[in-house]
């Protein structure tokens, strides 16, 4: 047997729950190669940016990163490797190249599974430093199915990629065209988490409802759709919570909607970006469905699951946007009742057909309707928290928390939960009774009940 020798790998992550994902996964591929993860840049052999092209923002934050990396790999004798991955990767990664030589290697988010060798290429000093290639279907073969657990709770990527094309995001050329990863690999997936104490699992995908996965051999074969998948799973024991983000409203179907009523395990919560409520930007923005049909579906899932937190996305200043759109927004937000919800100014991202729209709007007319639109949210939000005060409920006991003598955890809504507690009782789920509520988190103490339905 040989000696791999120990080396310190330093991941940061930007972005979506994808590429916390995607982050996991490098970790397990490159573990057989000796490194392990180490929580500062410091001293590390290996420095890996996972990024995020969604906003401008987003993207000029990894090149200020680089300069400081840069410094650092300098001091470090030129041996600290820097790698940058994600979506600024797969957009820009000529323009890494160029504009950073720091940068050791470049991999687009379809190419993780090749680390280990890129990582060799750089060590025999060869100059194929880029690879953004789409094959996404070799990238989930290759990956190990193994994975390495951190704590009670994981995200398991079924999906990826989007053809959807709204016309502000630059997501569906990031992430190529939708993939769903068969049935009996997700379930392999599950069932290495489950045996690690994972009790809590979060499906994920950019489209996560077009969820179309071939069904195991035995099943038939035929593709099954995102409720038949849950239910699959929620047949394994161990396995308690099953959650799923991101969805679509365009692929929001009836069994999917029925599965909130009558699979206990999935739990209450979705998260269904409408991102505006006129109809006008709706279609400018490519999004495919109206303010109707969207209250139509929220309308109907509460019909078999009233208790459901509903959560969301939004965008404000949007070209075009007038004040009377932007009403609309409130009017939707003010109609739906979230328990929680992002929104962010409309980014220009150069590339979509959004850029070259007329009308851009101004940056304090944006500024504005962010302020009012997230006071609203902030409302909504803190009186959702507030609903649970005098409930008891099951919550996932996920750590310690910041206080000294109490526990953390998720109640069913994914509300950040703390209560008294002297024992270290992660990975259980315990009944809470919620005594307080701000705008972040609900509050309380044990409960010695039995086991509440929820
Ligand atoms: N697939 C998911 C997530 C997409 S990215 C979905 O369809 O909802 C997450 C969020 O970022 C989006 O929902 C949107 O609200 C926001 N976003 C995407 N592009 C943006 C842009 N150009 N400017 C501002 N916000 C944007
Ligand atoms: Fe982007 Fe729209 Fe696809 Fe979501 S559905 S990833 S917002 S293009
Ligand atoms: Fe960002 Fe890419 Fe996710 S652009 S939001 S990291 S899919």
């Amino acid at each position: 047997m040989t000696h791999t020798t120990q080396k310190r790998l330093f991941i940061k992550t930007y972005g979506c729950q994808m590429n916390v994902y995607d982050s996991e996964r490098m970790k397990d591929v490159l573990a057989p190669l000796g490194y392990t993860s180490v929580d500062a840049p410091d001293d590390a052999d290996l420095v890996l940016l996972n990024t995020c092209h969604i906003r401008e923002k987003a993207t000029e934050k990894v090149f200020s990163e680089l300069g400081q990396l840069k410094r650092m790999k300098q001091s470090s004798g030129g041996k600290m490797l820097i790698g940058v991955t994600g979506c600024v990767a797969q957009a820009e990664g000529e323009e890494i190249m160029r504009r950073q030589p720091a940068v050791d290697l470049v991999l687009g988010p379809q190419a993780y599974h090749k680390l280990p060798e890129m990582i060799a290429r750089v060590h025999r000093a060869a100059k194929e430093r880029l690879e953004t290639e789409f094959e996404v279907e070799e990238k989930f073969d290759a990956l190990p199915s193994d994975r390495q657990a951190d704590g009670p709770t994981a995200f398991l990527s079924v999906q990826e990629g989007c053809d959807k094309f709204c016309s502000f995001c630059v997501v569906p050329y990031t992430r190529g065209a939708e993939f769903s990863r068969p049935v009996d690999a997700i379930v392999a997936e599950a069932r290495s988490l489950i045996r690690q104490g994972v009790r809590e699992i979060n499906l994920l995908g950019q489209n996560v409802n077009a969820f179309h996965g071939p069904a195991p051999v035995l099943e038939g074969g035929d593709d099954w759709n995102l409720a038949q998948l849950i239910r699959h799973l929620a047949k394994i024991d161990g396995l308690e919570r099953i959650r799923f983000t991101t969805s679509h409203p365009r692929d929001m179907d009836d069994d999917l909607i029925a599965a909130f009523g009558d699979t206990p395990k999935l739990m209450p919560y979705l998260h269904l970006p409408v991102q505006a409520g006129s109809d006008n930007i709706l279609k400018a923005m490519n999004r495919g469905h109206t303010a109707e049909h969207y209250i139509d579906i929220i309308d109907r899932i509460r019909a078999v699951r009233p208790d459901i937190a509903i959560t969301s996305d939004f965008i404000v200043g949007f070209p075009g946007e007038s004040d009377a759109d932007f009403e609309d927004t409130m009017k939707i937000v003010e109609r739906i009742d979230y328990a929680a919800a992002y929104s962010f100014k409309y980014s220009r991202r150069p590339g979509t057909p959004a850029a070259d729209m007329f009308a851009q709007v101004p940056e304090e007319v944006k500024d504005e309707r962010l302020q009012r639109l997230q006071a609203l949210i902030r409302e909504q939000q803190t009186a959702f928290n507030q609903s649970q005060v005098g409930k008891v409920l099951p919550v996932l006991v996920t750590g310690k928390a910041r206080n000294e003598g109490q526990m953390a955890g998720r109640t069913p809504y994914l509300q950040a939960t703390h209560f008294e507690c002297d024992e270290d009782l992660t990975g259980q789920i315990v009944n809470v009774r919620i005594e307080k509520a701000t705008l972040n988190s609900v509050g309380g103490q044990l409960a010695d009940v039995p086991e509440t339905v929820i």
